[in-house]
């Protein structure tokens, strides 16, 4: 233990938040989450189910549960090792709501206004504008931090809020000194882009399931759904990698490139004189051998209570732990009495 805290000690510290609010899909997967696990060796990573999130907008309670449940199996199953990262649920750690309530006091209203994430979602949900969608910025501020972190790997959509958190730590360290460390966004390098299935020129997305592939979804669903993926209307109907001529069949082959290790050459000639109709069955079946695996582990985890539970209490007592510290040292330099 005392070596494994060493090391943690000399590596930077990654922090994100994934909001469960749906399920997970081949594009998250080759984009992004299958590099994750690798990540631990070089930082000490904390990623949490930001579940206090999610009620921004209405929420049905079972499936806010289970969601948040089956993200944590999927990204176990995806190779993210509890041991190695700290894994919790946001609502797990008090000390979130409590320095998320100290920022508000050190947040502007303006500077909420200015949220575009804010200005959409109160456009989409105008019969629900509450204050928690208003002052979501700063509890994810706040959630970051909390655990001091170097870097903060979001999506684009998320920069603007990790510049509001540095707008903070400006203000508050102007003030009282260096309490909090400032936070970098991290854009990752990204991995493969994936398109959608049935339509090549936009990112597959949950928002369109028919060109969709799930995590979790039956080996048979997968193949039916590259069965009919769209590949290109061009005469020669050859298998050759050209993104702007043959967008589908450019998708199709990078997709399978990222599941096989095979180049775009190799794949070419795999193929050569064969077809569309021979090449999208095999895109399929790489997919589903990818997936298997991961689908497997992850319902072998759900069904195992017992480890789950283990994993998000040690994940919340580990992240408790850090993020604790980092409260005290707030509530003594902002003047509250020591308990
Ligand atoms: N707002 C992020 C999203 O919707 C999720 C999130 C919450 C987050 N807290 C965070 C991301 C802290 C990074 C750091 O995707």
């Amino acid at each position: 233990m005392e070596e494994v805290k060493n090391t943690a000690a000399a590596k930077k510290v990654m922090l994100s938040g994934i909001q469960p609010s749906g399920d997970l899909h081949l594009g998250n997967y080759l984009g992004a989450i299958k590099n994750w696990g690798a990540r631990a060796d070089e930082f000490d990573c904390f990623y949490f189910m930001a579940d206090m999130h999610t009620i921004t907008v209405r929420q049905t309670p079972a499936d806010l549960r289970r969601r948040t449940l089956e993200q944590l199996a999927q990204y176990i199953a995806c190779g993210l090792d509890p041991e190695k990262n700290t894994l919790f649920i946001q609502s797990h750690v008090h000390q979130h709501a409590e320095l998320g309530w100290v920022l508000n006091c050190y947040t502007q209203f303006g500077e909420l206004s200015r949220m575009t994430q804010f200005k959409d979602k109160s456009a989409k949900h105008k019969d629900n504008i509450n204050g928690g969608l208003f002052t979501y910025p700063t509890l994810m501020a706040a959630d970051i931090l909390l655990y001091q972190p170097d870097f903060v790997p979001v999506g684009e959509d998320q920069k603007q809020h990790v510049e509001l958190t540095r707008n903070i730590v400006q203000r508050f360290n102007g003030i009282y000194g260096d309490v909090f460390k400032m936070p970098e966004p991290y854009i990752p390098k990204t991995g493969a882009r994936v398109m959608g299935l049935t339509t090549p020129d936009s990112k597959m997305s949950k928002s369109i399931p028919e060109g969709c592939v799930f995590l979790l979804e039956k080996p048979e669903d997968i193949l039916r759904k590259f069965k009919r993926a769209v590949t290109d209307s061009d005469t020669e109907r050859c298998v050759r990698f050209d993104p702007a001529q043959k967008p589908g069949v450019a998708n199709l082959m990078s997709i399978y490139a990222a599941v096989t290790g095979k180049t775009f050459e190799q794949i070419e000639a795999e193929f050569d004189g064969k077809g569309y109709g021979a090449f999208k069955p095999c895109v399929g079946e790489a997919v589903v051998e990818t997936l298997r695996p991961i689908r497997e582990e992850a319902e072998r985890i759900l069904k195992d209570k017992a480890y789950l539970e283990s994993v998000y209490k040690n994940g919340a007592e580990r992240a408790a732990y850090v993020a604790e510290k980092t409260l005290r040292k707030v509530y003594k330099k902002i003047g509250f009495v020591a308990r």
